[in-house]
């Protein structure tokens, strides 16, 4: 595939304020989800709570792309339709999680190394059949005493770099995906440092694979303290933090970055956004690849329960409008009144 339609699919995934929604949920971690609603995790109601999500009218505004795992792609909505053809003829560009988890790095107490390479040009030809048109691969970087290592950073660059560049042989968009984790207790400078550091090495890696930076996406995390700090910085500080971070370290021929919401609520997840978003000096569209921080209230409301389908609905599609408009800058406080059933 050319490498300008590449840049294409990049591109339209974040047009105008758009963002992903990250539904790539492996069965392990879906089931987790589903425990704190009550709902039991079968191959059924995973498919009925996607279909609730990818039918939800109107969502393709405010969403480009949807990634999903390798169970969805291949399931179909309650009208017989294949998800991937429903997503693509809203306009919605289907994509798929293509790593098989983060598993411990040998000789690296404490850290891990995301696998799933072997085979990879294989299934990646299979997913581009069953209509993938981007795909995501998360590293997983910790913060802790002496960590993150430069053998894990390294390790892990080379991961993501290896993935990279057989998702654009294959005419796939690779979303590059070094999550630096938020759940332990270092400052807001701490995973500065940290975030500055993964960058460096993701973009030597990808470089040196020969990776054409403009038909890829960037899904990093944003700079905020650990959720153990008790020093919680301010929307303001966090966005000036990541943008200051980002703009050393992302070149600008990447077409956007998609942050994940890695733990943040919903609410600080757009107000954060958001407030990258007022920042002058933005040579990327900065938008949104979330999971949980779009689909928390949605299955609050939905409970496995077939007469809240709608209201699960609603609540879905009022984040998706308020993350959309913090991807221009213009969320307010008073979005969130509008929530409508
Ligand atoms: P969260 O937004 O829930 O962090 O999920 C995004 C994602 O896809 C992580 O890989």
């Amino acid at each position: 595939m050319a490498a300008d339609d590449l840049r294409e699919i990049a591109l339209a995934i974040v047009a105008n304020g758009k963002g992903i929604l990250a539904a790539d949920e492996s069965t392990g971690t879906i089931g987790k989800r589903f425990d704190t609603i009550g709902v039991e995790s079968t191959e059924e109601s995973r498919r009925s709570y996607r279909n609730l999500l990818f039918t939800t009218p109107g969502f393709e505004e405010h969403v480009g792309g949807v990634i999903l795992y390798d169970e969805t792609i291949r399931q179909r909505a309650d009208d017989g339709t294949p998800f991937p053809a429903l997503l693509a003829g809203k306009g919605v560009v289907p994509g798929i999680k293509v790593d098989t988890g983060a598993h411990p790095l040998a000789g690296a107490p404490g850290e891990a190394v995301t696998e799933g390479l072997d085979g990879l040009r294989g299934r990646l030809q299979e997913y581009r059949g069953l209509g993938a048109r981007f795909a995501k691969w998360r590293a997983t970087i910790s913060i802790g005493d002496g960590l993150p290592s430069d053998y894990a950073l390294s390790a892990n660059a080379h991961a993501l770099a290896r993935y990279a560049a057989l998702c654009q042989e294959a005419g796939i968009v690779p979303i590059v995906e070094p999550e630096v984790l938020m759940d332990s207790d270092h400052s807001l400078d701490d995973c500065y440092e940290a975030t500055s550091r993964t960058l460096e090495r993701v973009y030597d890696a990808l470089y040196e694979h020969r990776v054409d930076l403009e038909g890829t996406l960037l899904k990093p995390n944003m700079v905020i303290p650990g959720k153990g700090n008790a020093d919680q910085a301010s929307p303001a500080r966090i966005a000036a933090a990541t943008v200051h971070c980002f703009r050393r370290h992302v070149p600008a021929a990447v077409p956007g970055i998609v942050f994940l919401s890695g733990g943040q609520s919903e609410v600080e997840a757009t107000v954060n956004l958001n407030a990258i978003n007022q920042l002058d000096g933005r040579p990327w569209p900065l938008s949104f690849s979330y999971g949980r921080a779009l689909q928390a209230s949605a299955l609050q409301a939905w409970r496995g329960q077939a007469e809240n389908v709608e209201a699960a609905q609603a609540a879905f599609l009022h984040r998706a409008r308020c993350n959309a408009a913090a991807a221009r800058g213009e969320y307010t406080a008073d979005m969130e009144a509008l929530v409508s059933t």
